[in-house]
């Protein structure tokens, strides 16, 4: 009897899970507002990235960094009308999403051919990606995927042995950045190593995270946003920030990018080193989150003039990257803990920033504080608060 007992505890992670996901992950408002969005697309099409102070989307040319992330969304409400019945109250019926996001993605189409994007094409590939998960033989998304990951593969330098983040920002020749968010970008070299059968590309892709894992973190597991390299030499010439407080300071959504980044190469390679990394990365995050539960822009940004500028965007980004790391885990103490950690930072974005009234789900991102864009909803926040939802709901946490 009791071994019956322990194993349906085990089998049952909403019996065995302390912390309750927030409704609002579910709302109807999700599937009518991303309708709402894809109809107000521009012709010729541009992409939502951030909104106003008051919540109205800003449109961009195709050609920016955050173009896949619209696209991306239908797709993940296709998978979430898989996982759930459509019910007039979930409103996952109001449209056919897999049509949503294949119409959506066509603007990312002539990037393949070239884009002024340089390193961020891991996101650009996103809407590809999904397609291909859904049926491996779309030429369309395979083609994509591999134009994309082609224009990256040629940014890596087999001596600084990273690939090279922008281009722009000084004149000397031996000028090499590397950021952490472009760890968001190894997927991508996987998924086309795997198409065509080149191992150089999934060389590269261990290469760079490598390097990134050496150089890019401080002792105490968190990170500099920018380390620049002598492209000649391979020598870390500077740490340093872009869009954080400080050269010392660290960035809270290049903070999430590291945990993601990371838990994604442990799920890549199993490689246990990435674990290890992803572990440090979230302990920093989740340690250093003040007691108000409010993700700051930065860790070290200042408490004055109050309040400090909240990230909704890196709370829902550590979110989905702590569910992928307790997925990662053996022990069921800390797949719980992870999970609980990433149900409460998703909790406590949902009572700061979720914004019936906005056209974005979320308020309260801040883009770049360096350039006074913040107080604004984000087409990346978004994105993955509906992620996290999805994972939540395919561990049967969260009722649909
Ligand atoms: C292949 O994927 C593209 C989007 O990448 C989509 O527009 C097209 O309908 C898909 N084709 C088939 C046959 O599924
Ligand atoms: C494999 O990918 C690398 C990096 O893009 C490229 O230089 C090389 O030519 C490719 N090899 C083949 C056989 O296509
Ligand atoms: C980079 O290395 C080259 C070659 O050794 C050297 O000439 C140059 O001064 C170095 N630049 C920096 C910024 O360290
Ligand atoms: C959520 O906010 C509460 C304060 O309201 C705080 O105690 C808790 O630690 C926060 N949780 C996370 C994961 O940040
Ligand atoms: C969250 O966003 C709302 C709407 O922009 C704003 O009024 C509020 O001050 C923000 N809260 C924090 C803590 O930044």
């Amino acid at each position: 009897m009791r071994a019956v007992t322990v194993l349906a505890v085990l089998l049952s992670p909403t019996l065995s899970l302390g912390a309750t996901p927030p409704s609002e992950l579910v709302s109807p408002l999700i599937p009518t507002k991303i309708l709402a969005t894809f109809k107000s697309l521009p012709n010729p099409i541009k992409y939502p990235q951030w909104t106003s102070t008051t919540g109205i989307w800003q449109f961009f040319d195709p050609d920016s960094w955050t173009s896949g992330f619209f696209p991306a969304t239908p797709y993940e409400l296709n998978k979430r009308r898989a996982l759930c019945r459509a019910t007039p109250a979930n409103a996952l019926g109001i449209a056919d999403w897999l049509s949503v996001g294949r119409s959506a993605s066509t603007g990312l189409i002539p990037l393949q051919a070239g884009n002024g994007q340089g390193h961020d094409q891991g996101f650009l590939a996103f809407p590809f990606v999904e397609e291909l998960a859904l049926n491996p033989r779309n030429e369309t998304a395979k083609t994509a995927v591999l134009a994309f990951a082609k224009i990256l593969a040629p940014r890596f330098s087999p001596i600084v042995r990273a690939t090279r983040s922008w281009d722009w920002g000084s004149t000397d020749p031996n000028y090499f950045p590397v950021i952490i968010d472009n760890m968001m970008n190894l997927e991508l070299l996987f998924i086309a190593a795997d198409l065509t059968r080149n191992a150089t590309l999934r060389t590269i892709a261990t290469a760079h995270a490598d390097t990134t894992l050496k150089n890019h973190f401080r002792e105490d597991g968190s990170t500099w946003h920018v380390i620049e390299y002598n492209g000649t030499t391979g020598a870390v010439t500077k740490k340093r920030t872009q869009q954080g407080y400080s050269d010392d300071s660290t960035w809270s959504r290049g903070q999430a990018w590291a945990i993601y980044g990371f838990a994604d190469m442990y799920r890549l390679t199993r490689d246990q080193k990435y674990l290890t990394t992803a572990r440090r990365a979230a302990k920093y995050f989740l340690d250093n989150i003040p007691a108000d539960g409010i993700v700051p822009w930065d860790f070290n940004g200042p408490l004055t003039p109050a309040p400090r500028p909240a990230d909704s965007s890196a709370s829902t980004i550590a979110a989905s990257a702590l569910l992928t790391l307790a997925k990662h885990e053996t022990t069921l103490a800390a797949n719980r803990a992870y999970t609980d950690a990433a149900i409460g930072l998703l909790t406590n974005v949902t009572r700061l920033a979720w914004n019936p009234s906005w056209q974005s789900l979320l308020s309260n991102g801040t883009v770049n504080i360096p350039a006074n864009n913040k107080l604004t909803g984000t087409v990346y926040g978004d994105y993955y608060y509906v992620k996290a939802g999805n994972e939540l709901i395919s561990r049967g946490l969260l009722k649909c």
